[in-house]
């Protein structure tokens, strides 16, 4: 039986790994992970993340042919193919703070599966990491020569947070990159034989280690500078009364742009995207490429100023002032169908609003009021860093309630604040809400998930992210 253990039980590991073990029942897969509780977690009934679909696959195989462990050394030993899936945050500190990927670790992965092998592995880059990742890692992993043969592939994985199960059962792509040499092609080979019990081999695509570990950074800055273009579209649309989602449809018809990635919103977040865009630009300024590392960089500028435009559209539609006004945050999570709270747009609008002075009332489906607190307090990058963890004053939570139903969080505000497309939000009844708020009663979308039409019928005064401007919204206008 072939042994496959993956370092990294969080959002990318655990999923893939109860997929490997669902769709390989010759296969006997062990995720390790320092992290005790989260290793508990996954051994329990309450897994660690939401994800839909996940429950089932973890119940099916676990005990079976899928375990969770923290006995790292041992599993990672025993392992034939070791997949490496920790968390590669931006660095906050030192060299390339603010932008390089922290490979810390990465690094200590690597150097405990040198000190612990006694057998040849298949070592597989599955975290996403700078490109020429592989040839340090390799360094490192043959640095004490114990005769022992390391094979390193970069298999990078596209799953999405909401949509992982589908994306696991039936991937666009699975991207194997190894040497060129007769032995990185038979470990090219192992790892495709793996995929291949469930992946259509057309869809199983083989490259150089180098263009494998490009290909992610650059497939995440391509899908995210999507989002920032129609985003940036929107601010024109605002300014001319064109309606975003009309100039989207028209624009993603064209067979050579296609329709999808193309809402315009409040803001990308997300645990990737800006942290793999941001690596991307330290890259290219490393390479001597400082016009590529500009160009990219817009990318993230963009939603910077989409997050900030909407604060200032809310605090000038509200006549220049939130202070002490009550406003209903719904939604905290970066996307529906997940808990995860990393770089949410949310965090960038709590502090806008809570800088003016507001007062806060946020509900999330799947957030806790502890993670929504922990979020709100840290400064920027330091989620993935709790050594670095200084949490700021907690005056600002003074300002800052946590309910657990949407109604709760609208009664008596004076303003809504849509962060997250929820499906439940769309169902709401808004004229229940209206009925229950301070007037004027604001509404600001930041999804576009509402008809604005049938809530300006209602009586709100409506915002919503690349539409024409309320007529009260436009009159109060300050320069965006
Ligand atoms: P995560 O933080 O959820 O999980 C990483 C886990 O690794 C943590 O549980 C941590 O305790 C563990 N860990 C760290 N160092 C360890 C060590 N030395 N030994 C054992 N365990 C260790 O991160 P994630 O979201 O799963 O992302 C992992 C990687 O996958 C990142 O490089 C990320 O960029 C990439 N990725 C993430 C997604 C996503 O949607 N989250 C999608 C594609 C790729
Ligand atoms: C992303 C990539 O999609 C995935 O392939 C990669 O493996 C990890 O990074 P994820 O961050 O989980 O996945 O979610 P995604 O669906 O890409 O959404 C990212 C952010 O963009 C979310 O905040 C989402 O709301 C936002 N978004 C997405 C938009 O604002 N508009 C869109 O059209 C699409």
């Amino acid at each position: 039986m072939v042994k496959i253990c993956c370092i990294g039980a969080g959002y990318v590991g655990g999923p893939t790994m109860a997929m490997i073990a669902l769709k390989c029942p010759d296969i006997e897969v062990v995720v390790v992970d320092i992290s005790k509780p989260r290793i508990a977690a996954w051994n329990s009934d309450d897994l660690p993340i939401y994800e839909p679909g996940l429950d089932d696959v973890v119940k099916s195989c676990r005990g079976k042919n899928l375990f969770f462990s923290t006995e790292v050394e041992k599993h990672v030993a025993e392992a034939d193919i070791v997949f490496v899936s920790v968390n590669t945050p931006t660095k906050t500190r030192g060299l390339g703070a603010g932008k390089a990927a922290d490979l810390t670790y990465w690094e200590s992965a690597a150097r405990m599966i040198a000190d612990v092998s006694k057998s040849d592995k298949i070592v597989v880059e599955k975290s996403t990491v700078p490109v020429k990742t592989a040839e340090a890692i390799e360094k490192i992993l043959t640095h004490n020569n114990k005769g022992i043969n390391f094979q390193i592939l970069s298999n990078p994985e596209f799953l999405a947070e909401g949509t992982a199960i589908e994306d696991l059962d039936m991937p666009d792509r699975v991207l194997i990159g190894g040497r060129m040499t007769p032995e990185g092609q038979k470990a090219v080979a192992a790892l495709k034989a793996v995929y291949a019990h469930w992946v259509p081999e057309d869809r199983i695509i083989t490259t150089n280690l180098w263009s494998a570990e490009l290909s992610k950074l650059a497939a995440n800055a391509f899908l995210a500078q999507r989002i920032s273009s129609i985003n940036a579209m929107s601010a024109l649309c605002e300014s001319t009364g064109a309606d975003v989602n009309e100039v989207a449809f028209a624009v993603g018809k064209d067979s050579r742009i296609g329709p999808k990635f193309l809402n315009a919103s409040v803001g990308f977040g997300g645990s990737c995207f800006q942290k793999d865009i941001l690596n991307l630009v330290y890259i290219c300024e490393c390479n001597g490429l400082p016009e590529v590392a500009n160009y990219w960089k817009q990318v993230v500028s963009i939603n910077d100023y989409q997050k900030t435009r909407f604060v200032k559209r809310v605090v000038s539609s509200m006549f220049n002032t939130v202070s002490g006004k009550k406003i209903a945050v719904l939604g905290f999570a970066f996307k529906k169908d997940t808990g995860d709270t990393r770089e949410t747009p949310a965090i960038d609008v709590c502090h806008g609003l809570l800088g003016d002075k507001a007062l806060l009332s946020i509900y999330d489906p799947q957030v806790t009021e502890e993670q929504m607190k922990r979020d709100l307090a840290m400064n920027k990058f330091d989620w993935d860093h709790p050594q670095h963890l200084q949490p700021q004053s907690p005056t600002a939570f003074k300002q800052v309630s946590v309910v657990w139903d949407a109604y709760d969080a609208c009664k008596d505000a004076h303003g809504i604040c849509i962060i997250t497309e929820w499906d439940e939000f769309k169902k709401l009844d808004y004229q229940k809400i209206y009925d229950n708020m301070q007037k004027p009663a604001f509404l600001f979308d930041g999804r576009n998930v509402l008809n604005v039409e049938e809530m300006r019928k209602i009586g709100f005064v409506v915002y919503s992210i690349g539409k024409p401007l309320d007529p009260w919204v436009k009159d109060l206008q300050v320069s965006i």
